[in-house]
C-alpha cells in the first residue's frame, strides 16, 4: 500500500509544505507541489529533489479552480495535503483580503474538486492543516483541546476557522474523507523572514534591534517543523476520516525567552558580542494581539504514538545553523 501513496501538496514549496515534501520523498511516496509561490515560498526550497523522479510541480493558484481540477484530474493523488495559505497575522491585519481569497475561497476549491472527482470514482483524503489559533486566546493557564470553542481574533485566524469549518462540512454533507490538524507554531529551516524566530536571529546577526510586541510575556507553543511533518506522516499511514487532531509539543515560551535563548546560543558561538538589553526595542502591541496559545495534544500523541523529538533548544541550534550557512 505505502509504496503507491501518491500526494498533491499544495503550498508544498512554503516554510512546513517543504519540510513536509522533503520527508514525503525520503517516505518513497510520488508528490506534486501545487504552488503559487507567493513571497514566502522565495528561496527554491525543493531544489535538492527537483530532479528525484518522485517529485513534480505546478505553478498555479488554487483559486483558480479550472487549472486545479485539471492538475489533480490528471495526477490522481490519494492524498491531498493542505499547506497552501497566507500565513502572516500582521499581513492579514494589513491586507486581509489576500487570506479569505486564499485561506477560504483555495479551500473551498480544493473540496470542490474532491467532491467531482468523488463522483467520477477518483477517492481523494485530505489532510487540511491548520493552526491553533483558531481557537483565540488563552490566560496564563488552560489548554485548548480539540472541543474547544473557536473565538478567532485577527483576520488570519478567522479565514483558517473558515476553512476548518468548510472541511468539516463537506465531509459531513458529502461523505469527503478528511483531518484537520490544529498545529501549535512551527520554527525550524526555511521559514520567510518576517516570522518571529528567523526575524530575531536575523536582527540579531546584523546589529538591527528586534521589535518586541508591548512586554514581550505573551506565550507561544513552539514545535521543531520536522516534528510537525512526522506527525502528518503518521496521519496519512493511520488515516481516520472525519478527525481532528491537536499537535502541540508542550514548549510554551514568551516572546522573551524565544529572544533569551537565540541570544544566548549566538553569543556562546562568539556570532554576536552585545549586552541583551542592547538587544531588542519595545514596539506598540500587535491589534487583536493574543495572549497564549497552547494545546493539549493527548489524544493525537496516544492515538499516533507521537511526540516531539527536538527539544526547543536543539531545534534553535539547528535552525541558527540553517540561518547562518552552516546547514
Ligand atoms: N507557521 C506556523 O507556525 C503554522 C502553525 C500552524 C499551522 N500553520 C499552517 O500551515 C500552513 C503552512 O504554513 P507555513 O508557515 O508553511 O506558510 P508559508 O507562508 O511559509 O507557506 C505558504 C505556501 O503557500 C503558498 N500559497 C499561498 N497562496 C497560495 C495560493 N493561492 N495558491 C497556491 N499556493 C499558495 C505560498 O507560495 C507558500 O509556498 C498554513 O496553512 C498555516 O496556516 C502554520
Amino acid at each position: 500500500m505505502e509504496s503507491k501513496i501518491k500526494i498533491c501538496v499544495t503550498g508544498g514549496a512554503g516554510f512546513i509544505g517543504s519540510s513536509f515534501v522533503l520527508n514525503a520523498i525520503k517516505n518513497h511516496w510520488e508528490v506534486l507541489v501545487v504552488d503559487k509561490l507567493t513571497y514566502a515560498s522565495s528561496g527554491n526550497h525543493l531544489s535538492q529533489i527537483e530532479k528525484n523522479p518522485l517529485f513534480k510541480f505546478a505553478k498555479e493558484d488554487i483559486c483558480n479552480f479550472e487549472n486545479l481540477h485539471c492538475i489533480v484530474e490528471n495526477f490522481k493523488p490519494n492524498f491531498i495535503v493542505n499547506f497552501a495559505a497566507e500565513s502572516h497575522v500582521d499581513n492579514s491585519i494589513e491586507n486581509p483580503k489576500a487570506f479569505l481569497d486564499t485561506n477560504i475561497y483555495g479551500t473551498y476549491n480544493i473540496l470542490e474538486i474532491i467532491r467531482k472527482l468523488k463522483n467520477e470514482n477518483i477517492d481523494i483524503c485530505l489532510i487540511h492543516v491548520s493552526t491553533d489559533e483558531v481557537y483565540g486566546s488563552l490566560p496564563a493557564d488552560g489548554l485548548f483541546v480539540e472541543d474547544s470553542q473557536y473565538r478567532p481574533n485577527s483576520p488570519y485566524s478567522a479565514s483558517k476557522a473558515a476553512s476548518d469549518h468548510l472541511v468539516r462540512a463537506w465531509s459531513k454533507t458529502y461523505g469527503i474523507p478528511s483531518v484537520v490538524t490544529n498545529c501549535c507554531n512551527n520554527f525550524g529551516p526555511r521559514q520567510h523572514r518576517e516570522k518571529l524566530i528567523p526575524k530575531i536571529i536575523y536582527s540579531l546577526l546584523n546589529s538591527q534591534k528586534v521589535p518586541v510586541y508591548s512586554d514581550g510575556k505573551n506565550v507561544r507553543e513552539w514545535i521543531f517543523v520536522d516534528d510537525h511533518n512526522a506527525g502528518l506522516i503518521k496521519i496519512i499511514k493511520n488515516f481516520k476520516p472525519l478527525t481532528r487532531y491537536n499537535i502541540g509539543s508542550g514548549f510554551e515560551k514568551t516572546n522573551m525567552q524565544v529572544l533569551k535563548e537565540i541570544y544566548t546560543q549566538l553569543a556562546e558561538r562568539k556570532l554576536i558580542s552585545i549586552d541583551f538589553q542592547s538587544t531588542y526595542i519595545n514596539v506598540q502591541d500587535r491589534l487583536g494581539h493574543d495572549f497564549r496559545y497552547a494545546l493539549d495534544s493527548t489524544s493525537f500523541r496516544t492515538e499516533m504514538d507521537w511526540y516531539p523529538e527536538t527539544s526547543f533548544e536543539k531545534g534553535i541550534s539547528i535552525t541558527i545553523d540553517y540561518y547562518t550557512g552552516s546547514l
